[in-house]
C-alpha cells in the first residue's frame, strides 16, 4: 500500500504565517505538522509516500523532509494549482498505479495511532475507509450520515443543513476504484473537485464505504485557536523534561521542560509543559506553561504563556504576553520610557489586541 500527503493548496486561514510558510509546516511543540504525518504513516509499515505539492510552497516542503528519520522513499507531485483534494489523486494518477492508499492530509493532527483503521481495510478490503470525528459545528467540513454498523450511507461536503454531526476527518483509505469515481465527478460549489463527492460516488454505485469513529482528539489546525490548542495538547502529551541546553544557577524550572541543545536559560523561570528550541535565548524572563519557543529566539524582560514564538523571533520587555502566535524573526519590542504610544510595524493580516 502506498501513502498520499497532500501538502499543497493555499492556507489562507493562518494568514499571515502562511503568506511565507506552508501550512503543513506550521511547527506544533516546535516540530512541522508534516512531521507527525510522517510518523503515522511510517508507523502502519507503508514504505513509498507521494506528496503532493504546491508550485509555490514545494521546495520548502522537500527541505522539510529532507532528513527523512522515518527511511520512507519520497515521490513529490506538482498539483499546479489548488482545484481540489480529487484533483490532487489525479495528478497523483501515474503514481498511484493500481494499488490502494492510504490518503493524509497534511495539515491535520490525530491523537491516535492509525493502525486499527489500516487493520480493518487490509483485512475487509472495501472500496473506501474514512475516519470521522464528532464535532460541533459540521459546517465547515465533509459530513457523513452512518448507520449503526459504521457502513456510510451518505457523505456532503460543507453542507448548510448536516446530515449527522460526524465530521470527515482528513484521513482515508481507498482502493483503486476511487480514481474512476473521481473520472465521473464535476466541481463543486466553491470550485474544487472534492474527495467527498467521488467518496458519494462509489456509494451511488454500489460500493462498500466504511467509517472508524476517531476516539481521540483531532486538530484541523486551520486558524489561530486551533494552532494553539493543537500546541496545547501535543505538549501536554509529548513533552518530558529534557534539560539539553544551559540553565544557570539562578533559573527556576519547574515540571515537564524541553531545552534543546544550545539554548540559554537565565535568571529566569520557565514552568511546563514548555519546549525552547536550539539556540535560543531566555533571559530575565518568565515562560509559562503550554507555550513553545522555535529556535534562535531572544526573550528578555518578558512573561510569556499559552503561546508559540517562531524561529528566529525576539521579544523584549513585554509585561504579559498570553494566546499569541509570533511569526519568523518578528520583533516585538516594549518598554519605551515615559511614553504610553505604541509603534508598530505590521505585515498584512497580522492582528494586534491590545
Ligand atoms: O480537515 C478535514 C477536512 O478537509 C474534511 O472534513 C473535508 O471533507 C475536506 O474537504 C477538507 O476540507 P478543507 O476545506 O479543510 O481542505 P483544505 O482546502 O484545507 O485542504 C486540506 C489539505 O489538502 C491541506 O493540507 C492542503 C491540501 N490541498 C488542498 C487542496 C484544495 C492540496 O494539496 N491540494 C488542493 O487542491
Amino acid at each position: 500500500m502506498k501513502g498520499l500527503v497532500l501538502a499543497g493548496g493555499r492556507g489562507t486561514r493562518l494568514r499571515p504565517l502562511t503568506y511565507t510558510m506552508a501550512k503543513q509546516l506550521v511547527p506544533v511543540a516546535n516540530r512541522p505538522i508534516i512531521h507527525y504525518v510522517m510518523d503515522q504513516i511510517a508507523a502502519v509499515g507503508i514504505r513509498e509516500v507521494g506528496v503532493v505539492i504546491a508550485p509555490e510552497t514545494g521546495d520548502q516542503i522537500q527541505a522539510a523532509l529532507a532528513e527523512n528519520p522515518w527511511g520512507l522513499s519520497f515521490t513529490f507531485i506538482v498539483q499546479d494549482e489548488p482545484k481540489g483534494l480529487a484533483h490532487a489523486v489525479m495528478v497523483a494518477r501515474d503514481y498511484l498505479g493500481d494499488e490502494p492508499f492510504l490518503m493524509y492530509l497534511g495539515d491535520n493532527l490525530i491523537g491516535q495511532s492509525i493502525e486499527s483503521l489500516v487493520e480493518e481495510f487490509r483485512n475487509s478490503r472495501p472500496e473506501a475507509l474514512i475516519l470521522l470525528k464528532p464535532v460541533e459545528d459540521p459546517r465547515m467540513f465533509g459530513v457523513a450520515a452512518v448507520d449503526g454498523k459504521g457502513n456510510v450511507l451518505r457523505l456532503v461536503e460543507k453542507p448548510k443543513d448536516p446530515p449527522s454531526n460526524l465530521a470527515l476527518v482528513g484521513i482515508y483509505l481507498f482502493s483503486p476504484a476511487i480514481h474512476e469515481a473521481i473520472g465521473r465527478i464535476k466541481p463543486s460549489f466553491r470550485g474544487e473537485l472534492e474527495i467527498t463527492d467521488a467518496i458519494q460516488e462509489l456509494l451511488d454505485a454500489g460500493k462498500r464505504v466504511r467509517s472508524h469513529v476517531l476516539e481521540g482528539w483531532w486538530l484541523d489546525t486551520g486558524k489561530k485557536d486551533d494552532l494553539l490548542e493543537a500546541n496545547r495538547v501535543v505538549l501536554d502529551e509529548l513533552i518530558n523534561r529534557e534539560l539539553s541546553g544551559e540553565v544557570d544557577g539562578e533559573s527556576r524550572i519547574v515540571g515537564r521542560v524541553k531545552v534543546e541543545v544550545g539554548a540559554r536559560i537565565e535568571r529566569s523561570t520557565v514552568r511546563g509543559p514548555v519546549v525552547i528550541g536550539a539556540g535560543s535565548v531566555v533571559r530575565d524572563a518568565f515562560i509559562g506553561p503550554y507555550t513553545s519557543v522555535g529556535r534562535n529566539c531572544h526573550i528578555e524582560g518578558t512573561a510569556l504563556e499559552h503561546s508559540v514564538v517562531l524561529d528566529g523571533a525576539r521579544l523584549v520587555n513585554i509585561e504579559r504576553l498570553e494566546d499569541s502566535i509570533i511569526g519568523r524573526n518578528a520583533v516585538v519590542a516594549g518598554g519605551k520610557q515615559n511614553s504610553k504610544a505604541l509603534r508598530l510595524m505590521i505585515g498584512d493580516d497580522a492582528e494586534v489586541n491590545i
